[in-house]
């Protein structure tokens, strides 16, 4: 089977998939206009991520923490779903089951309508108290003076995001470990595969039986993250994900 660029391979996959997992990481997000991590331009040539995304800034400055997850939110609520997020919805058209998972906390995909999705990085919407994993809506809180505090016990609140330095909930990593391996095909789109967590997911997947497709611009991702060399990808479609997905979906 042809490696790159074979669309009409991709969607011989997809169709009797059954089961299918979507994987997204920034660049799923990146025509809504929402910066990627990574690359020139990216969040992180901008901001210091040890100052602003690390389990030790959050104990050492929470207020920096704050500052920057609530420019994140800005931005977040300034976007709108781009096609690739109206793809990923629409391929439930399609196939019986569709779950994504992503890394994005830009709730993206929920505001496109996907039906199952599960944030392993959190969100942009909420806060949690550290100690009993209470949830409160950001717009709940008094957010005038950071970081906010608990209406129950008036401690500080945290950002209910995964740092850096921090453990992967059990319970989420659990669902997402069940979800790739129930999958036939798992779709990974728009990540660099710097946090390994994606390439992981989608090789514990392929171990149980399902095919690997993978979306990027960027070839160098398919070849050394998912391709050859990390030996996961079966197709790997190079292009932005607003472009490439709703051509896949014609094809179904
Ligand atoms: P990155 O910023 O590392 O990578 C974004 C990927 O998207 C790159 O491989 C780009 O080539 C690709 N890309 C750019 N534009 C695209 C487009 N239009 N369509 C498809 N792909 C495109 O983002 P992630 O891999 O998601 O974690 O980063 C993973 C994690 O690292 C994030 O969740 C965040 C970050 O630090 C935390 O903050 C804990």
């Amino acid at each position: 089977m042809e490696f790159f660029n074979h669309l009409t391979a991709a969607a011989d996959l997809i169709r009797p998939a059954g089961n299918l997992v979507v994987i997204t990481g920034a660049g799923v997000s990146a025509e809504s206009g929402i910066d990627t991590y990574r690359g020139a331009g990216g969040l992180w040539d901008r901001h210091d991520v040890n100052e602003v995304a690390t389990g030790t800034a959050l104990r050492v400055n929470p207020r920096k923490v704050w500052e920057f997850l609530l420019l994140l939110r800005e931005h977040v609520a300034e976007a709108e779903p781009n096609p690739a997020h109206h793809a990923i919805r629409a391929l439930e058209e399609h196939v019986e089951t569709v779950r994504v998972i992503t890394q994005n906390i830009d709730g993206l995909h929920q505001t496109a309508g996907s039906d199952e999705v599960l944030e392993i990085h959190g969100n942009v919407r909420e806060a949690r108290h550290e100690g009993s994993g209470r949830i409160y809506p950001l717009e709940r809180l008094d957010l005038g003076r950071l970081p906010p505090r608990c209406p129950v016990s008036d401690e500080p609140l945290r950002p209910n995001v995964l740092y850096f330095e921090e453990a992967y909930d059990p319970a989420i990593m659990g669902k997402a470990a069940r979800w790739v391996r129930e999958a036939k095909v798992i779709l990974v789109v728009g990540t660099s595969g710097m946090v390994p967590t994606p390439y992981h997911l989608a090789h514990d997947g392929k171990q149980a039986g399902a095919a690997v497709i993978d979306v990027n611009p960027d070839p160098g991702v398919a070849r050394e993250v998912f391709g050859a060399a990390g030996g996961i990808a079966d197709v790997f479609l190079q292009g932005r994900a607003g472009e490439v997905l709703p051509q896949l979906l014609t094809l179904l």
